[in-house]
């Protein structure tokens, strides 16, 4: 069975990288009806953003909380087991054996899915020899996507260009989570590895991340549904 999306507006997951609750409820009440699934990270998770993620879930939407976690097993998992108390469906951590393990443990019989986050995409070859790795971004990435997948994490994110080889090795069944993308005439901003919501689809992924190019735009509503229109263009 492949990774189970039974509403297809939950392939659009809309990234709230804002500094207060307040901005972001004024984003969501724009967005209304058609968004069904945002994604709270550092900046509005530390300025009580879980809060609001406990209002969102109770509105009925889907809430991924992308904190890449790191740490002791033990920590790990007892972190995950409160994200899954909270009601989240997502819930990011680095692709250390050690902690995916610890992550999988946490979760239990929740519906949390666990995705693995493999290689920042903001480090190159040299960033990883700085931090004293002997090997390069694509043997990492192909290393840690096979290691998730024999540990038997939920997911994975990657970026849209590396989504076609990552679903190759992780199979059909589990969820492939792509952020950097950008509808076609929208500005890249820091993203490097971008594509198009077409070209991500159609790459393998499942769920789109997108901030700025509907958080950041003068419609949020409207470009919001022209990426959904894209999304179910390429299926
Ligand atoms: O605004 P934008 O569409 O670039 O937002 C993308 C979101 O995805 C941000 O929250 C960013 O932190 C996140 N992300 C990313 N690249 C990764 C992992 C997460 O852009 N490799």
């Amino acid at each position: 069975m492949a990774h189970p999306i039974p509403d297809p507006r939950d392939r659009l997951i809309v990234a709230l990288d804002l500094p207060s609750v307040r901005a972001a409820e004024t984003v969501v009440g724009r967005l209304g009806k058609e968004v069904t699934f945002y994604k709270i990270g550092y900046e509005l998770g530390f300025s009580g953003g879980l809060g609001f993620a406990r209002e969102l879930i109770a509105d009925g939407k889907k809430v991924f909380i992308d904190f890449k976690l790191h740490d002791i097993g033990n920590t790990v998992a007892r972190g995950v087991a409160s994200i899954a108390g909270l009601g989240a469906s997502f819930l990011t951590v680095h692709a250390y054996p050690q902690t995916m393990r610890a992550a999988m443990e946490g979760k239990g019989a929740s519906p949390l899915r666990i995705l693995a986050v493999t290689v920042l995409t903001s480090y190159d070859d040299a960033d990883l020899a700085e931090a004293s790795y002997g090997a390069g971004v694509a043997e990492t990435v192909a290393r840690r996507v096979a290691q998730a997948r024999d540990i038997g994490v939920d997911g994975v994110v990657c970026a849209p260009t590396d989504a076609a080889s990552v679903r190759a090795v992780l199979g059909p069944r589990r969820a492939i989570v792509t952020p950097g993308v950008r509808p076609a005439g929208s500005a890249a901003g820091d993203q490097k590895r971008v594509a198009t919501p077409l070209e991500a689809i159609r790459a393998g992924a499942d769920h789109l991340v997108v901030g700025r190019p509907i958080v950041g735009s003068p419609d949020p509503a409207s470009a919001a549904r022209a990426v959904q229109a894209e999304i179910a263009a390429a299926l």
